[in-house]
């Protein structure tokens, strides 16, 4: 048996992809429950709410957990940019009848810290994992020692082997068809970036330690594949946007729902950095992605406003309807149900 999913405590390395903004504990629970490993999404919460859902998660289960993190560093301000983007946006704040000077630059999204850390710790969860490559070594090595895996994302080679470099456990080789923002962190080059499968076997034979497929992967064939091409696990994200258990909100599960849902792109409109997300209104009349987009997590602030009216009246027209490209797999079912399809077809593989 693989010696990575046997020291967890897993029947087979099926990882729910953390998903800030589209699920809370409930997810995670689901999961680990059914004998996946859940992942608890913490960009988008304070120390305060950080713990509610820790003792939420804990209250439900003894199984390993996983609680992720952003750590990008805080961008310079730029008011030349941030002047541009609200020009940008000045029709549409005047269309739904918003004030444009209301435009905060408010923080967005927060990298992990201390103080986040020092509600983790009395936690403890199995693994703790990074997007945007990895925490300053003093908090990186205050993870370690209270003896959490720590994993994080790859979409280069070069990215695998710096978090190797850096002590990681496991990486997740992140493939150009994944839903949400682009882990990458040695470059901002969108050119190179590649799919899941001509980037796994390669990052498989670059680094020693357990490589988990991430990207594009949402059925049982999908699971089976990744497996043969070397993954030591695979990472599921937008297979589980429309389970009852996740919070997608109800714009963006219709529009999963629709034929929309066929058209992804990679923008940074909503939060400035690259993310995949269901083209809709403001990709299409803006362009997907748009130099005067503040860096991240600045343009967040500009869209929110919009985004709350919109939703309001029902549209997702500016909306970060975040998917990966395969949204086929989508399904309404309870997350456990889906979690034990994937586990059975990792064992068959
Ligand atoms: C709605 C959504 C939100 C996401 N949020 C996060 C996040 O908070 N942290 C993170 O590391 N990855 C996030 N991701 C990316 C996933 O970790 C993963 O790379 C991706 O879901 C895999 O591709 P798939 O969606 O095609 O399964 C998100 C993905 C989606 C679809």
């Amino acid at each position: 048996m693989n010696l990575f999913f046997k020291q967890l405590g897993l029947t087979a390395p099926i990882i729910q992809a953390p998903m800030a903004g589209a699920q809370n504990h409930r997810l995670a629970l689901a999961v680990c429950q059914a004998g996946g490993l859940g992942s608890l999404p913490a960009a988008m919460l304070n120390p305060q709410d950080l713990q509610i859902e820790l003792m939420a998660l804990k209250a439900g289960t003894h199984a390993p957990y996983n609680v992720n993190f952003f750590c990008h560093s805080a961008p310079l301000p730029d008011p030349a940019r941030q002047a541009r983007w609200h020009q940008t946006l000045a029709p549409y704040y005047r269309e739904l009848g918003l004030d444009a000077n209301s435009i905060s630059s408010g923080p967005g999204r927060v990298p992990f810290g201390h103080d986040s850390a020092d509600v983790l710790e009395a936690f403890k969860p199995a693994v703790v994992s990074f997007h945007f490559g990895l925490p300053a070594p003093d908090l990186l090595a205050r993870v370690k020692g209270w003896g959490s895996y720590v994993w994080s994302s790859a979409t280069t080679v070069q990215e695998a082997m710096w978090l190797q470099a850096q002590g990681v456990d496991a990486i997740f080789a992140q493939g150009l068809e994944a839903g949400g923002h682009r882990g990458m962190f040695l470059t901002d080059d969108l050119s190179t970036q590649m799919g899941t499968y001509a980037l796994l076997p390669q990052i498989v034979s670059a680094v020693r330690v357990p490589v988990i497929a991430a990207g594009g992967i949402a059925t049982t064939q999908g699971v089976v594949a990744a497996r043969q091409l070397g993954a030591s696990g695979v990472q599921i994200g937008t297979a589980y946007l429309c389970c009852h258990e996740a919070s997608t909100s109800a714009v963006h599960r219709a529009a999963l729902q629709s034929n929309a849902s066929g058209h992804t792109a990679l923008t940074t409109l909503f939060s400035g950095r690259p993310a995949r997300g269901i083209v809709n209104r403001l990709m299409q009349e803006l362009g997907p992605l748009h130099s005067a987009a503040p860096a991240f997590p600045l343009a967040t602030a500009g869209i929110a406003p919009l985004r709350a009216a919109a939703e309001a009246r029902g549209s997702s027209d500016f909306t970060p309807l975040w998917a990966g490209q395969n949204t086929g797999g989508c399904r309404v079912l309870p997350a456990a149900e889906i979690t034990r399809e994937f586990l059975q077809a990792w064992g068959t593989a």
